[in-house]
């Protein structure tokens, strides 16, 4: 069910307890973590038979395991002996998963293969159905594995409801993982997942488009009254539209919004805007082959066509001489992207053949910090080498200098606001028609912790 804007012109502050409080975020452990489907890893991740990957959510450790080429299995990460975790990070454990402690081996299914000393236990408390490794549902949607502890989950696709249809056109399947970072923040979760979910903070944080990273500041709103409409409005309010669906939301560049894109402003001909998107693109380590050939396709760059209009349709020349066909996304979304926020922790900028993709999650006990996690997928043309990834740890954000500007604005703001939230004074957040994605996420945060 599609909600219109209207509902989320509300006046009701949203609790700040919700993003400060122990209790509250020991509430969502019990309440809303083991009834969610989970994005846990790509598929290519565990390539090959035996791959494990370790997704952790607070103390909850749950092991994914690739059976075979068309099985994933997921598994509580205990030994039902003496609870030891069985596997740690990521690696292959071949045909068998071996309990480092004292040796109970399982099959890649979870049923056991062998219990040494067998002999020296009461038959009883070797029950085979309840030494098997304890199962976790698992479902696979656009070369994701998403799991959850849920006892009888709802299915993953009805789950994920209109997202599944809306990024069909991007075909996230198709593309691979290409960078793979996890810092900490000094936000609670919520927090950071919701400075992705609004455009209302664009114009002031980011200065809206590249100037800011052409001149390397972000220009003070007063001196870019061309960002604004008409009316007086910022972008957040004439070029997206929100919409909010049961569970989940969205964001998208508004189609009347291609043509007249402030994004794509006074910087120039496109051979020039093309360019700085790329070096800022390579700033986050996000510039691939294709982009690059992209720019050089540009021969003959013509003065009386919008430059949105112009670097689309060269895009998709590219990208159809690489074997990858984009003629079936809209040209509003092919160098704008869509943002969708799948509830309950992921959220990201969607454009043809790039997705960074955003996933936060609590970190321990302590409501002020969280686990940030940015996946950046990309899809690779016919012939092309997709990198081996490492995962990149930085125990804190400040410590990585390769966010990219944009980013990096972003991540700036997110100890002040958690910062503010403990202030005496401060009640809870008002929010407006663009900030409806973070209401409606709320609400639902609201039915799982509260019951509401
Ligand atoms: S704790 Fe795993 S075999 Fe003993
Ligand atoms: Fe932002």
């Amino acid at each position: 069910m599609t909600v219109t804007h209207e509902r989320y012109a509300e006046s009701a502050l949203v609790s700040k307890d919700r993003y400060v409080s122990r209790e509250w975020l020991g509430k969502e452990y019990e309440r809303l973590w083991p009834n969610v489907w989970q994005m846990a890893c790509r598929l290519e991740q565990i390539p090959n038979s035996g791959d494990f990957y370790e997704y952790q959510i607070g103390r909850q450790s749950i092991l994914v395991v690739r059976e075979d080429e068309d099985t994933i299995r997921a598994f509580h990460n205990a030994c039902p002996h003496r609870a030891t975790r069985i596997c740690s990070g990521t690696g292959n454990t071949e045909t068998e998963l071996r309990c480092p402690f004292h040796g109970w081996a399982w099959n890649l299914d979870g049923s056991v293969l062998e219990i040494p000393d067998a002999d020296d236990f009461a038959p009883e408390s070797l029950s085979r159905k309840e030494i098997r490794l304890s199962p976790v549902h698992v479902g696979v949607w656009g070369g994701f594995v998403f799991v959850t502890t849920a006892e009888e989950p709802e299915p993953l696709l009805e789950f994920l409801g209109p997202v599944v249809d809306g990024l069909a056109p991007f075909e996230v399947d198709k593309m691979r993982l290409i960078r793979f970072r996890t810092t900490v923040m000094d936000c609670n979760w919520k927090v950071g997942l919701a400075a992705f979910n609004e455009a209302y903070h664009v114009e002031a944080t980011h200065g809206w488009d590249l100037s800011g990273y052409a001149s390397g500041r972000i220009p003070k709103l007063a001196e870019r009254p061309d960002l604004r409409d008409a009316q007086g409005r910022t972008p957040g309010a004439y070029q997206f539209s929100y919409e909010a669906f049961e569970t989940h939301n969205k964001m998208r560049n508004v189609p009347e919004s291609y043509v007249a894109s402030p994004t794509f402003g006074s910087l120039g001909d496109p051979k020039t805007i093309a360019l700085q998107m790329i070096e800022m693109n390579r700033s986050i380590g996000l510039a691939h082959q294709d982009d690059v050939d992209y720019v050089d396709a540009m021969v003959d760059v013509p003065a009386d066509v919008p430059s949105q209009v112009f670097m689309t349709d060269v895009r998709r020349k590219v990208g159809a001489a690489g074997g990858v066909d984009y003629s079936h996304l809209a040209d509003e979304d092919m160098l704008s992207a869509i943002d969708y926020c799948v509830y309950p922790n992921l959220v990201g900028p969607i454009s043809a053949g790039n997705w960074i993709l955003f996933r936060f999650r609590p970190n321990g006990d302590d409501p002020d910090t969280c686990f940030f996690d940015v996946m950046f997928l990309h899809r690779f043309g016919d012939g092309e080498t997709v990198p081996a990834v490492e995962h990149e740890f930085y125990p804190r954000w400040q410590d990585h200098d390769g966010w990219g500007p944009i980013i990096g604005q972003d991540l700036a703001n997110m100890g002040h606001v958690q910062a503010g939230l403990h202030q005496t004074s401060f009640t809870g957040l008002r929010l407006n028609r663009q900030e409806m994605g973070v209401r409606n996420f709320e609400k639902f945060v609201d039915r799982h912790v509260l019951g509401a």
